[in-house]
């Protein structure tokens, strides 16, 4: 063999090698790219969990299990968390763009939906809601879809298995949000007065682009709402209960079934002993095929139970008990808490658990009922800052080592 024919060979692999990473780069740009002038929605894109969605490390341990369990998870799992990588092919997420999780030039250059599956134009021009943008730096078109709920759907909505396993988009589209027409983006994308890029006019309603939601506590901060009241007969007291999800688009929890809202009772005495207490789960339950409750959707083959709360929905939760004899006063506290259990990286299991409303009464069992509702304490931030500096660490140990 010659050697120009080894040249050209070596040649003829290094373009083949250059010409998809040079077409995927004009593909998708990385969102540092926009940072310039549309900074502001740079930096709150870079707080959500969006940007998270392959880093976070709650999905990477679960995407590890689910590899483990059938490594055509891969490509499957990817298509939501890591969505550029249905053009890209960078399955072993080698390129920044696909580390970068939910990232800008993905979500602007989407022109469809249907089921899972979004439709792109090549690259340009950027798809958004005004119908009057111009700049130099991008085309700029409008898309009604990025307006609507159904934008979101092809990620929030979906099946494994013919089980529906989020359904985040169908709660919301059965419920009174979508009937009086509030879109996912006008709870979850809050709007301000402002410029929509650098040096750009002011427009009455800018979209912030940070999606809280159960990571979030002061999200959930008025979820919902409990209200109680109380009667007795001689020793004989019941407390009822009346818990609303009343600003809530969809079911209350939504979205994987490992999300959890637990009320807790309890009922004491002027001592603190306990005289009563008592739980109750709301939840979408999932079974495995020996009808094992799981948290990895990917293994379910029923829904066992689903008692979460729909939108709008009020309910009553009653408890009953006897006070034992002699006593006088009885503290009674319920609250509402949010919870997600789920495993870190394979090693550690962290619990997140957000206060979501509480009440807090004193009977006096001798007297006509004296009911004073004290209000809750704010939710902590402790769960998503916990969670935030857990993922930052990790990313500064990523950085560092590719700097090397
Ligand atoms: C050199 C500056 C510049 C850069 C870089 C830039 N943009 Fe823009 N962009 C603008 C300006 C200016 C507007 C017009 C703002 C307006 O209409 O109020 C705009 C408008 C938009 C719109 C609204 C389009 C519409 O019709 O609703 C979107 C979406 C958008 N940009 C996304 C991006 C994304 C994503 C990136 C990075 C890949 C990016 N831009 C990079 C300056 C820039
Ligand atoms: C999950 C998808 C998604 C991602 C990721 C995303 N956006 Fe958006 N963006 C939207 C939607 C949806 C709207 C329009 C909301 C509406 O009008 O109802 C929007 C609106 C905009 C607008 C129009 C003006 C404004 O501020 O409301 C600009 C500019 C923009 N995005 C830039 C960016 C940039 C820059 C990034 C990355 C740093 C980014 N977007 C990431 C979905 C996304
Ligand atoms: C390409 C898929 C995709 C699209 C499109 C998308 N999302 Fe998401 N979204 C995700 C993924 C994946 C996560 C979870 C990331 C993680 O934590 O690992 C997420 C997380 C969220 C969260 C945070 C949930 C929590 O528990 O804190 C909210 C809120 C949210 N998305 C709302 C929206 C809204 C509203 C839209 C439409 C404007 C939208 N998303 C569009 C994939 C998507
Ligand atoms: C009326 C306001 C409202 C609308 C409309 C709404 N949401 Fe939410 N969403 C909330 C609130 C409040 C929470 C926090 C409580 C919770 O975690 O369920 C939340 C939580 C979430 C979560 C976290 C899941 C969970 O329950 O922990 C996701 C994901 C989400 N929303 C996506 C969406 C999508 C997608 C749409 C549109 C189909 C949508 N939301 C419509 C208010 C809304
Ligand atoms: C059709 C889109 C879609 C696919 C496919 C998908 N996810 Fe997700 N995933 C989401 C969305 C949207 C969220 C955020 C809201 C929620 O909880 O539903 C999410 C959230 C998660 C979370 C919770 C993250 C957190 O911080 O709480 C884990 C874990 C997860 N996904 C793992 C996986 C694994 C593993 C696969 C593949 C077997 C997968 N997902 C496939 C859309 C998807």
């Amino acid at each position: 063999m010659s050697v120009k024919v080894i040249f050209g060979a070596v040649i003829g692999l290094m373009l083949m090698w250059m010409i998809p990473a040079v077409y995927a780069e004009q593909e998708f740009q990385i969102s540092y790219t926009c940072a310039g002038c549309h900074q502001e929605r740079y930096d709150e894109w870079s707080r959500s969990t969006h940007a998270l969605a392959v880093n976070d490390p709650i999905f990477e341990a679960a995407y590890l299990r689910a590899l483990e369990s059938d490594p055509k998870y891969r490509s499957y799992c990817l298509t939501c968390h890591s969505p550029t990588t249905s053009i890209t092919n960078d399955l072993n997420l080698t390129k920044s763009i696909s580390v970068e999780g939910v990232t800008c030039s993905f979500c602007h250059t989407v022109t469809g939906v249907e089921n899972n599956s979004y439709n792109f134009s090549q690259s340009n021009p950027m798809q958004g809601p005004y119908t009057d943008s111009m700049t130099g730096a991008h085309a700029s078109a409008y898309s009604g879809l990025h307006t609507k709920s159904e934008f979101c759907a092809g990620c929030h909505d979906f099946s494994i298995n013919g089980i529906p396993i989020s359904q985040t988009y169908t709660e919301w589209k059965e419920g009174p949000y979508a009937a009086e027409g509030k879109q996912c983006q006008d709870c979850h994308m809050e709007t301000k007065i402002g410029a929509a890029a650098k040096n750009g006019t002011i427009r009455e309603k800018v979209y912030q682009h940070f999606w809280y939601g159960g990571h979030t506590g002061q999200f959930l901060e008025n979820a919902v709402q409990i209200n109680s009241s109380t009667q007795k007969t001689g020793n004989r007291v019941k407390v009822t209960l009346n818990i609303t999800n009343n600003n809530v688009g969809h079911m209350i929890p939504s979205g994987l079934p490992s999300r959890k809202v637990v009320l807790d009772f309890n009922a004491s005495d002027k001592q603190g002993r306990e005289i009563y207490s008592g739980q109750k789960v709301y939840a979408k339950t999932i079974v495995d095929q020996y009808n094992n409750e799981v948290s990895d959707f990917w293994k379910a083959v029923s829904i066992a139970k689903d008692n979460r709360f729909k939108p709008g929905e009020s309910r009553i939760e009653m408890f009953e008990f006897d006070a034992p004899n002699g006593t006088d006063e009885i503290n009674i506290q319920a609250s509402l808490n949010y919870q997600l259990e789920a495993e870190i990286i394979t090693t550690e299991t962290e619990s997140v658990n957000v206060e979501l409303a509480r009440i807090s009464n004193k009977i006096m069992l001798n007297e006509t009922a004296a009911v004073q509702a004290t209000p809750k304490g704010s939710p902590g931030i402790g769960w998503i800052g916990s969670l935030i500096s857990i993922i930052t660490a990790i990313l500064v140990s990523r950085r560092r080592k590719s700097q090397r």
